[in-house]
């Protein structure tokens, strides 16, 4: 019944996204359904086809929105306002020029890039005061999604149930091909196709990518990063971990490269600003791109993930990072060199860290046991033969990739991303294979893209940093990797005599040693390479790794996909009154909840808001992490918040049942009728493991209260150009 009544409410709020800022305005009967919100919270879902199911939940959490206000192809909305960051973030417009939001830490690498030790924008913040001071960032993107189109009838066309997986796999890539060719796009738009559920169904993306994305503004550090890796993924949290950009579109507002004469992009939509901020059980929607979970998993897979995966990328990792650190302490220029490197591999670290304590606390292994334990029982007594033996595949596979897949994270992590100098003799490895199978002119092709991508590498780069990071994770991995995976080179070695061997001659580790070594003919450089100490070493473990390695490991995954979407389909067939909701794979998703505090452990509960109080708190004169600006001081000291305070107090960040990831840092937090009210940015310690395990009790994303961020802006930098631009709304007054 209660359903019945939500839908009638539902027809009667406008559907063009003006009515979302409109929503402010009018005074909406509020719905008041007795709901366990525990059972409507979780999930990440496709903003497309949120009418029904997700629509009434989120009315039940208490949203005033439709699922139009939301996504809607023909008017304005919601998703107009959003963007993919670069890639790997997500960022939103908030103002008619074309003013983004994003995290801090998303636009770290860019304004560590426009950073030197005498202008130093991550120690002392950067505002633009016109839009002529505001920096350009070549490389750096923004997507739109203009459409989503359902493709699953097409790309499933022809597939028959008795192919064999290579048939079915190359039937469909072919057309997926065809369904991205036949798709209806402007000339300056894109089109790609996703798979979701595992390869239950597919859509079809229409998308916009602008290219011209200047730096607008970020806060020191101290301020964007405050409480550094000490306080990431944790809660009780202080970060105002914002920055701004803008998009510059050409005379028609579409995408171009980069031109003086390129002007501020005008949006469909912009999200207003709410001044109100929040309470405990307000609705929250975060709207973005979350990278990747895996919901899914059989308690086999999370269980090797946790017992013996992630403590062997934690081991490295901790080794690693021990290293640079102490070389960053000392030294302000490495500091900044080694800034962006440093943050993301321990973000990494430390999340593995939380993630494997959740699942480990919260059971989830057993818990998933016991669901597969339901599962079979189901099959059993439905008689459903194609699924008999899932659970089985599952166990068996998973045992025999257990070692590559072991051996293959370790490549990953000590041969290309932790070992700088090995993960350049990747790169030049690449450039001898393409000789080796295309010839001179695949060699003089690579050769052009290894060295402008070396110099980047070399930017960053100190070899003193990275010699003791050799010794270390090689001696690591010579003692911890199966024995099978052990490169020659790696037997019964000195790895001290080693390093200082490779390190006092090789030739890669400076951008000119390397532009000499890649000089000549293709087959002088061939020669010269094999001759480089560092490139002979490096050389035997990526031949391991192409030859035997990957293969092996590609030939078990495919089986192991190929399981896991027999696997979901099935789930959704034995469990048909279940919520299931498509794992996170970097497309435009809704998630929603509420403002909520929980509780960590027994006898302690963690409140919904911080204050700048809080930041006071841990304020350390002086300290690597803990350092506060005087100007912030000053103005806490004054209680001088303008209209951005509440109560005599300076809200800093708040934490909801948004269920998050990878990604959706910078994703707006939204309320009830549209407007912004924080910005994304974390998760809890407690709950990181959400990738694997969602939990509505301990599970909670980490955002930055809007109203703090304009604090800063307004306050700290005085950049009241960039407020002006802005519409502050009062959607609770
Ligand atoms: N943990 C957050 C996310 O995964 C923020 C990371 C940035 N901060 C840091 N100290 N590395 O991206
Ligand atoms: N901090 C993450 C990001 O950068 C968000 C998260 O993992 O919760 O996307």
């Amino acid at each position: 019944m209660k359903y019945i009544k939500l839908y009638v409410l539902v027809a009667f709020i406008a559907i063009s996204c003006k009515s979302v800022q409109e929503a402010n305005t009018t005074v909406q009967k509020p719905v008041t359904v007795e709901v366990d919100a525990r059972e409507i919270q979780g999930g990440m879902w496709i903003p497309s086809l949120l009418e029904g199911m997700n629509e009434t939940e989120m009315m039940q959490l208490g949203s005033k929105m439709t699922a139009k206000d939301i996504y809607d192809v023909n008017n304005s909305s919601l998703k107009d306002a959003i963007v993919h960051f670069n890639g790997g973030c997500t960022s939103e417009i908030i103002s008619p020029n074309g003013l983004l939001l994003t995290n801090h830490h998303c636009g770290f690498g860019a304004i560590q890039s426009h950073s030197t030790v005498e202008h130093d924008y991550l120690e002392n913040g950067f505002w633009a005061k016109s839009y002529e001071e505001e920096l350009a960032n070549p490389g750096m993107t923004v997507t739109f999604i203009k459409r989503i189109d359902d493709v699953t009838a097409q790309v499933f066309a022809g597939v028959l149930e008795s192919m064999d997986e290579a048939s079915k796999m190359k039937l469909i890539d072919q057309n997926i091909d065809k369904a991205t060719k036949a798709a209806q796009k402007e000339s300056w738009q894109n089109a790609n196709v996703k798979s979701f559920y595992d390869g239950n169904q597919y859509l079809l993306f229409v998308t916009e990518i602008f290219k011209d994305v200047r730096l607008v503004g970020a806060p020191p550090s101290s301020i964007g990063k405050f409480g550094a890796d000490t306080d990431n993924w944790m809660w009780p949290r202080h970060t105002g971990d914002f920055s701004m950009f803008r998009i510059y579109a050409d005379a028609n507002n579409l995408p171009a490269e980069y031109s003086k004469d390129n002007v501020p992009y005008k949006p469909k939509h912009y999200l207003p600003i709410s001044l109100d901020g929040v309470a405990e059980k307000d609705f929250t929607l975060v709207f973005g791109f979350p990278g990747s979970t895996e919901e899914y998993l059989p308690a086999v897979a999370v269980d090797q993930i946790v017992n013996v995966l992630n403590p062997a990328k934690i081991e490295v990792r901790d080794n690693a990072l021990k290293i640079v650190d102490s070389f960053m302490r000392k030294d302000p220029a490495i500091k900044i060199q080694y800034a962006s490197k440093y943050a993301s591999t321990a973000n990494y670290w430390k999340k593995w860290i939380g993630e494997n304590q959740g699942i480990q606390k919260s059971n989830a292994i057993q818990k998933k046991r016991d669901l597969e334990t339901e599962f079979s029982k189901i099959v059993a007594e439905k008689d459903l033969v194609g699924y008999s033996t899932l659970l089985a595949d599952f166990e068996n596979l998973y045992k025999e990739i257990e070692k590559v897949s072991l051996a293959r994270d370790y490549w990953i992590e000590v041969a290309y991303r932790n070992v700088e100098l090995l993960g350049i003799t990747f790169r030049v490895f690449q450039l001898e294979q393409a000789y080796l199978r295309g010839g001179e002119q695949a060699f003089e092709n690579a050769r052009e893209a290894t060295l402008s991508r070396l110099e980047g590498t070399y930017k960053n780069y100190n070899a003193t940093v990275d010699k003791p990071v050799f010794e270390k994770l090689v001696s690591l991995y010579a003692e911890k990797a199966p024995k099978e995976y052990l490169p020659a080179n790696m037997k019964g070695v000195n790895f001290l005599t080693l390093t200082n061997d490779i390190y006092t001659t090789s030739k890669l580790t400076t951008l000119e040693g390397a532009k000499e070594l890649l000089s000549g003919s293709a087959e002088e450089v061939i020669k010269k390479l094999n001759a480089d100490r560092a490139f002979a070493f490096g050389k035997e473990w990526h031949t391991m790794f192409y030859t035997s390695l990957e293969p092996k490991f590609q030939e078990l995954n495919v089986q192991i996909v190929a399981v896991q979407k027999k696997y979901m389909k099935a789930l959704m067939e034995v469990f048909p009154n279940k919520r299931f909701f498509p794992d996170a794979n970097s497309t435009l998703r809704v998630t929603y909840g509420q403002v909520r505090g929980y509780e960590p452990k027994d006898g302690v509960y963690y409140n919904t808001t911080t204050y700048l109080d809080g930041v006071i708190e841990k304020y350390v004169p002086g300290d690597y992490e803990f350092n506060v600006p005087q100007k912030l001081l000053d103005l806490y000291e004054a209680k001088d918040y303008g209209q951005y305070g509440e109560n005599g107090k300076m809200p800093v960040c708040f934490i909801g049942t948004n269920h998050t990831t990878g990604g959706n840092s910078g994703s707006p937090a939204i309320d009830a009728h549209g407007n912004l009210i924080g910005l994304n940015f974390d998760r809890v310690w407690e709950g990181t493991m959400s990738d694997m395990n969602y939990d509505p009790d301990i599970c909670r994303n980490i955002m930055v209260d809007v109203r703090y961020v304009l604090f800063i802006v307004d306050k700290f930098a005085g950049a009241k150009n960039l407020i002006n631009e802005m519409t502050l709304v009062h959607p609770k007054k």
